[in-house]
């Protein structure tokens, strides 16, 4: 998969950014007001009743806030976070150890929760219900099992394929919280926030313009802010106005929607192969040579989510909106 500046996943920058970026509770917490309030009220009430927070099941696209949200529970609940994710827990005994590590109200986190081996969910089950582990001494008929209680923990997973998780792992969650895409105005609110903390000097007009290219996802508003803010050193006198920030986007190839060239060969494979479609997920993906499930989590979710492509029973279809984005005329029936 090429590199891709409007990617939803994390680069080694973004992480460290993120860190010192991060809103520290709730109320600093841009957006995603459903989800919010309802945990404010879970909060609140565990807190009341001096019990540890539900299980937490955090889903949507990358880049929209999901660790973010799992650090702001711990901090609400006064407690520690422990950070892991799906691919590093090989064995049961890697799950055994990060478990019996845990104080008592600590909330764990694991990223990319569908990529839990099905053998280690079978641990995970226990641990989540009633705070204990089973765990097996020895081997063939003197094997036996044996029960060990764990600390009260709360388990905030997430991921972006909510339909990748088993039913029995997902029936354990009590709160599910699904994350949208970002509106307009919450990211050009994220995009002078940050610039706060760079320090940076940036108009409105700037900020919106930034806001309107990040495809719904604060990971890529500070990204591109973080782009412009570099050609503004450089080119300027550090200072972030419209007209640099368009000249620095335009380099950056973004285009006025936050397409890039791959959303771009995408769409036109379909249009000059398929006459717009409906084809097939597979079809697309030998067409542009990468995997279905690619096109699927990476490159699809916000070409649908503008309305540029449909989801049709016979397969992908590329709508009157995209024509009118690229100017190209609608082919007659
Ligand atoms: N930085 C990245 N995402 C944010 C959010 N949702 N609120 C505030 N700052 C952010």
């Amino acid at each position: 998969m090429e590199e891709r500046i409007i990617s939803g996943e994390a680069d080694l920058n973004d992480i460290s950014l993120e860190q010192s970026l991060r809103p520290k509770n709730l109320k600093q917490y841009i957006g995603q007001d459903k989800v919010k309030a309802n945990l404010e009220i879970f909060i609140e009430a565990a807190k009341l009743r001096h019990e540890t927070l539900d299980h937490v099941l955090l889903y949507g696209p990358p880049g929209l806030g999901k660790t973010t949200l799992a650090t702001i529970i711990a901090n609400e609940m006064g407690v520690n976070i422990r950070t892991t994710s799906g691919p590093a827990i090989e064995r049961p005994g890697d799950l055994a150890a990060i478990l019996t590590a845990l104080e008592p109200g600590d909330v764990l986190f694991i990223d990319e929760i569908h990529r839990l081996p099905r053998s280690i969910e079978e641990v995970l089950y226990p641990a989540m219900e009633d705070f204990c582990l089973d765990i097996v001494i020895g081997k063939g008929p003197s094997a036996r099992s044996v029960r060990l209680d764990l600390p009260p923990f709360t388990l905030v997973g997430a991921t972006t394929r909510a339909g990748a998780i088993s039913a029995p792992l997902r029936d354990r969650f009590g709160v599910l919280s699904r994350l949208e895409y970002y509106k307009e105005d919450q990211l050009m609110s994220i995009v002078l926030r940050t610039s706060e903390v760079f320090e940076t000097e940036i108009d409105s007009h700037a900020a919106t313009e930034i806001a309107r290219r990040s495809r719904g996802t604060p990971r890529i508003a500070n990204r591109l802010l973080r782009r412009v803010r570099d050609f503004a050193q450089v080119k300027a006198n550090g200072i972030i106005n419209l007209e640099l920030a368009n000249e620095a986007l335009e380099l950056l190839q973004v285009d006025r929607l936050g397409l890039d060239h791959i959303d771009h060969k995408l769409i036109m494979e379909i249009i000059s192969k398929f006459r717009g479609g409906p084809v097939g997920l597979d079809t697309i993906a030998a067409t542009i040579g990468e995997e279905s499930d690619t096109i699927e989590d990476v490159y699809e979710p916000y070409l649908l989510q503008i309305g540029f492509l449909q989801r049709t029973p016979r397969g992908r279809m590329v709508t009157e909106l995209a024509y009118h984005h690229f100017h190209l005329d609608i082919p007659n029936e």
